[in-house]
């Protein structure tokens, strides 16, 4: 039996024909370290794991997030130093940095697609949008919105890697300073999670285990 077929046993997916895609893709995910070092990750593939990232659910469909993807020899060797040395990020051969905007600048815009669309009325779409903007204004929030937004669209990018066939991780283990610099965020935008992806190179370890749902389900109240 590979590896592979006992997490899907363990996790009851094997024995069930009629699971969803969406949830055997939930329960195989890996953070892959294990990476084809002479594959490469195809623009149309990139474009296309960027393109369900953006699928996310966002607070008001703001869509706070942007991504700086790189690729080139010499400046992926500079994210594996701020990454602390982390070796599969140059084997992977593609690192995405998710990026979170702590100032909703594309409230104009979304707002007015509500309203656009009939979803508000342009008084409503006004109100909503001023609540909205309120709810930015200390730093604490803007980062707050940054990071809750963003990180969903890097678990969707997780989860398309993973049903493509590609191997990613997510990583926090980088100097957040000296990453924003090297890739000249704005000051307004943070880095939120850095995933190296690229073509899978097989198997990854065993996963470590998972805390029970009885541990970690509260009915009612904490
Ligand atoms: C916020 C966050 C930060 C992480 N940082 C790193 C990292 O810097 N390097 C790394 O190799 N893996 C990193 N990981 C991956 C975790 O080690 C991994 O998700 C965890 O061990 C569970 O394994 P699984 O994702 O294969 O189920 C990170 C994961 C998360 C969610």
């Amino acid at each position: 039996m590979t590896l592979q077929q006992a997490e899907l046993e363990e996790s009851d997916v094997a024995h069930d024909e009629e699971i969803p895609e969406a949830i055997r893709a939930i329960r195989t995910r890996r953070s892959g370290h294990n990476f084809d070092p002479e594959a490469e990750l195809d623009d149309e593939t990139l474009e296309a794991l960027v393109r369900d990232a953006a699928l996310a659910p966002s607070s008001y469909n703001l869509q706070p997030w942007e991504f700086v993807a790189v690729q080139d020899d010499d400046r992926l060797e500079e994210v594996v130093e701020l990454a602390y040395g982390q070796e599969h990020v140059r084997a992977a051969g593609t690192a995405i940095l998710v990026v979170g905007h702590t100032e909703p600048e594309t409230a104009d815009r979304v707002f007015d697609q509500w309203v656009q669309a009939g979803r508000f009325d342009a008084e409503t779409g006004e109100q909503v949008k001023e609540q909205t903007v309120a709810g930015y204004q200390s730093e604490q929030a803007g980062r707050d919105y940054a990071i809750r937004n963003a990180s969903l669209a890097a678990q969707n990018l997780l989860l398309s890697a993973h049903a493509r066939g590609l191997a990613a991780t997510p990583m926090s283990g980088f100097d957040f300073e000296g990453m924003a610099e090297f890739l000249d965020l704005p000051e307004d935008k943070i880095p939120v999670m850095l995933i190296a992806v690229g073509p899978s190179g097989g198997e990854e370890p065993e996963r470590l285990p998972r805390r029970d749902v009885e541990e970690i389900l509260h009915r009612e109240q904490y």
